[in-house]
């Protein structure tokens, strides 16, 4: 196949093409990216996930209990870990939490804090053992400041003298039973860190932190996904429970069928951006919940007012009342914030009646306010043009294909059709079905799989080529972590242990994809696929021509020679070509169980043949990247 790349022509491409979208889901959040290590740390509880002591066991016959004091630690955290010298008086009893499905333990600065209410005299150790020899791992004590009436909380730093080996670890503290003068101390907020991302407070598991910022990725859809429209009607996403010290963070039932502590929460959300230098898609409740249930239009009105204050919270300058918030939290400059959506899905939960209070008023009352006040905002309404939605202009859609890898084949002309007047946001995307299967009246493909990536190449590349009027696009969900999941097929698997995260087919699809950014797209000749190659072509940020294609299946599953001319290519160019295939054919995936990598990536440096243009070939099914201006 001869392709010529044009010098001229062509459109500029979104300054954000690629992202993350991160939700709760499969513990990705808790137990997941946030970094916290303790498991059920303040024993919140909900009406859906109630108060309990799991993942607290006692250590020399301590008797624990849950109690709900008259003086809480606070308000958001009601209940609390009493801990009771038993009658036997062994010297050191106490408690140890075996934290989400285990701990990652190594010769590292833990940072740690709990909260204690009770006289003691003396000195607590905070340790972290083997679960399976009890051998500790590393300790340290720290002297009580603890007092009768009070919540008195206590500082560490623990860094261990050996790294486990593996990841079957727990962590507790220990005190001198005759110190405690009442016969019982209450705990509350016990918590413990690794080093995070960047070394910020309450932060990001920097493995799985490094392996997104590895994408170039160029922003944060957040917090959710369905997530953010919470199982019912009382508990949506609160942005203003999300932030400020942990203790006043009451946390919430989570729709994916646990609590979540929403340590984790708008600031931390923020924080990321800033730390990976990512737009924020902030996502705002729209008035519907998962069950179906929205809110009437006459009950509307402080809920609009809501999202303004959560919109204020991040961008407004420190003499407005939100602005002063979040200053008197410690930022007092404002965040940069240019996208903001309204809700998540609508045309999905409650459908008919709940999509149509959607177009009838829910969405206007939002998009209307927020341009009233801050016209610069790109507003984004959850459905898009192609889930049967007019948007008014200049909102922008947000389209969520989860699909087969055939149907990606089969849609490559989907977006070609989109006006300037139909900007839109791939807010999630991924193919989670296999060809020929029965979409989502069967299960969710198990893991991501080879052709699945390919198919998801060629869906990139479709985006690309229409990158004037599509503003992004995210792979979703993010993270699975195995011990705890809901939805099968995601970018990055991983436990405890951070020796078995595991980078899917799909992200090395995706990487390959993202890395190389094109600014402005250039006219190709053909102009349009080939019957199995995908392709997009155009010039990066310094001006270098790049072009990413995709091979599907051919009728004679033979490679398919190509012979890429770029206009205007000075004799001796050369290019740099990387050439995705996989090990395993068509269904080979990366098993988390077996940490096998069946992507094969292959670099080589192309000089312009004698007719000036670059040749290679494509197998069937491979993605590939040329970047010219190599060597
Ligand atoms: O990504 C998983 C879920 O898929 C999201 O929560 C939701 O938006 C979509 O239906």
């Amino acid at each position: 196949v001869e392709i010529v790349v044009h010098s001229k022509g062509g459109n500029k491409t979104s300054d954000i093409p690629y992202g993350l979208m991160h939700e709760d889901i499969n513990n990705a959040g808790d137990g997941g990216i946030y970094a916290e290590l303790i498991r059920n740390r303040a024993f919140r509880g909900s009406s859906r996930y109630p108060v309990s002591l799991a993942y607290w066991a006692s250590i020399n016959g301590a008797a624990l209990s849950l109690k709900n004091l008259s003086t809480p630690l606070s308000s958001a955290l009601p209940s609390s870990m009493n801990v009771a010298v038993n009658s036997t008086k062994s010297k050191s009893i106490g408690f140890a939490n075996a934290g989400f499905w285990g701990m990652d333990v190594r010769k590292q600065k833990y940072t740690g804090s709990f909260y204690v209410r009770g006289s003691y005299e003396g000195f607590f150790t905070a340790s972290l053992q083997s679960a399976i020899t009890n051998n500790t791992l590393g300790s340290v004590k720290i002297e009580s400041k603890s007092k009768k009436d009070e919540w008195v909380q206590h500082e560490f730093n623990l860094i261990p003298t050996k790294d486990a080996t593996n990841s079957n670890n727990t962590f507790a503290i220990t005190f001198d039973a005759a110190g405690v003068k009442e016969g019982s101390l209450d705990f509350n907020l016990i918590s413990l860190f690794p080093p995070t991302y960047k070394n910020r407070e309450n932060g990001l598991r920097p493995d799985i932190a490094e392996a997104f910022a590895a994408l170039n990725p160029k922003f944060l859809r957040f917090p959710g996904g369905n997530a953010l429209e919470g199982p019912d009607l009382a508990n949506p996403w609160k942005w203003n429970e999300t932030i400020g010290p942990l203790k006043d963070r009451p946390g919430r039932p989570g729709v994916w069928g646990y609590q979540t502590s929403d340590g984790l929460g708008l600031v931390e959300y923020l924080n990321w951006c800033d730390d990976m230098e990512l737009e924020p898609i902030l996502a705002i409740w729209s008035g519907l919940a998962l069950d179906g249930a929205y809110i009437n239009e006459t009950d509307l009105g402080p809920w609009v007012e809501d999202a303004l204050n959560e919109i204020e919270f991040v961008r407004g300058d420190s003499s407005t009342p939100y602005g002063k918030l979040r200053a008197s939290l410690g930022y007092p400059e404002p965040w940069k914030l240019k996208y903001v959506e309204v809700g998540n899905e609508d045309w999905l939960a409650g459908a008919p009646s709940g999509y149509q209070s959607y177009m009838d008023y829910r969405f206007n009352a939002f998009n209307t306010a927020i341009k009233e006040k801050y016209p610069d905002i790109q507003v984004i309404a959850s459905p898009s043009v192609f889930d049967n939605m007019t948007i008014p202009a200049p909102a922008a859609g947000d389209y969520h294909p989860y699909r087969q890898p055939n149907d990606y084949y089969a849609e490559f002309h989907k977006f070609d059709h989109l006006t300037s007047d139909n900007l839109t946001l791939v807010g999630e995307f991924a193919s989670v079905h296999p060809n020929g299967g029965i979409d989502w009246a069967g299960g969710l493909h198990p893991f991501p799989w080879w052709i699945g990536g390919v198919g998801e190449a060629i869906f990139m590349i479709s985006t690309e080529r229409n990158g004037d009027r599509i503003i992004g696009s995210t792979y979703a969900p993010i993270l699975r972590n195995m011990n705890r999941w809901q939805w099968s097929a995601c970018m990055i698997e991983f436990e405890a242990d951070v020796k078995k995260t595991t980078l899917s087919t799909s992200y090395h699809v995706f990487k390959l994809i993202s890395t190389n950014p094109i600014t402005r797209n250039l006219p190709t000749t053909p102009g349009t696929n080939t019957s199995s190659l995908f392709f997009v072509a155009g010039r990066s940020e310094d001006g270098k021509g790049v072009f990413k294609i995709a091979n599907y299946n051919t009728t004679d599953h033979e490679p398919v020679p190509v012979s890429l001319r770029f206009e205007g290519l000075e004799k001796g160019a050369k290019a740099e070509l990387t050439l995705l295939t996989s090990s395993d054919g068509p269904f080979g995936y990366n098993d988390p169980a077996k940490g096998n990598n069946v992507v094969v990536m292959t670099t080589k440096t192309l000089s312009l043949s004698g007719n000036g243009t670059f040749e290679f070939e494509m197998p069937e099914l491979s993605v590939a990247v040329l970047e010219t201006g190599a060597g």
